[in-house]
């Protein structure tokens, strides 16, 4: 598939996914979303890539789902196409790591689509909002429950209630993102982190974003025996043992994936 609406770039072992409509601040319509999903899912696939990076422009991550593509669409429309749930959260489902580098507008759909990759990097520049509710909708991919999770029922139901945009400052303290990077560092400070996930034990990493994802599912003791069986489950691979072995005899470790 040629994609007309994200440009992939491949870096070493990183893929660059940039959602690229540029006129309409990254609008995320049915193309776009189709072309996305499929991206991720032949990167999935890619043995040669090991982490995923989406990122949009200076101005914009993404406003939101394409408003003037949505608006006539009845309840049936969107009920019998299963709007959202068919094309949206693919990244969800991959399994490899995906970092969220927000610049300008992450807004609606664009605000749920960087809320569903493992980490947000935001520039100085970034803000985040959920305005569906200014346009007489609510939020349709995720956003009232993952922006709950991230910072708390008061500022999500502020948030989703008003409309009103955080800045990149409160999201940090908010808990949003990860950090704050100054927009002209924006990709080289992800691309750094992403390098660094890339260069590790690609089963370990698989299994620390499992294990940590499994926070949001499930009670404190389950998730604990979980994560320790994945914990002892490492002990069944190279990559521990030569990690470990590396570690003691001071050089730099040869993960080999396995
Ligand atoms: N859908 C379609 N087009 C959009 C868009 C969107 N979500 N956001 C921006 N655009 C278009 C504008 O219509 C405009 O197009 P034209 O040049 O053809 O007029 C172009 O992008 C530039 O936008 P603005 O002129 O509005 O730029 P601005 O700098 O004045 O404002 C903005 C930027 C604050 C992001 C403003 O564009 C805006 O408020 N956008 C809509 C945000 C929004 O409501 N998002 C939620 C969408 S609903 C949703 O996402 C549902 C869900 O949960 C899945």
């Amino acid at each position: 598939m040629a994609f007309e609406n994200i440009l992939v770039e491949k870096t070493g072992g990183v893929a660059v996914i940039r959602l690229n409509r540029p006129k309409a601040m990254n609008a995320l319509n049915g193309q776009l979303m189709a072309e996305l999903a499929q991206a991720l899912a032949e990167l999935e696939a890619d043995d040669a890539v090991r982490c995923l990076v989406i990122t949009g422009n200076e101005k914009a991550f993404a406003a939101g789902a394409d408003i003037k593509e949505m608006k006539d669409r009845s309840f049936m429309d969107v009920y019998k196409t299963d709007f959202i749930t068919s094309t949206w959260e693919q990244v969800t489902k991959i399994r490899k790591p995906a970092i969220a580098a927000v610049s300008g507008y992450a807004l609606g759909g664009g605000c749920e689509l960087a809320m569903m990759c493992d980490f947000i990097i935001a520039a100085d520049n970034a803000r985040f909002g959920q305005p569906e509710i200014t346009i007489g909708t609510i939020p349709g991919s995720g956003g009232t429950q993952r922006l709950t999770r991230f910072v708390g029922k008061s500022k999500a139901m502020e948030m989703c209630l008003t409309g009103r945009m955080m800045d990149a400052a409160e999201a940090e303290r908010a808990g949003l993102v990860s950090r704050v990077v100054p927009v002209a560092d924006l990709m080289a400070e992800t691309m750094k982190a992403a390098e660094k996930i890339a260069s590790l034990s690609l089963p370990a990493v698989m299994m620390a974003k499992e294990a940590v994802n499994r926070a949001y599912e499930t009670t404190m003791a389950e998730g604990v025996r979980f994560e320790r069986r994945l914990f002892h489950a490492t002990f069944g691979t190279e990559d521990q043992k030569e990690g470990m072995s590396a570690f003691a005899e001071k050089r730099p470790p040869n993960f080999k994936d396995r």
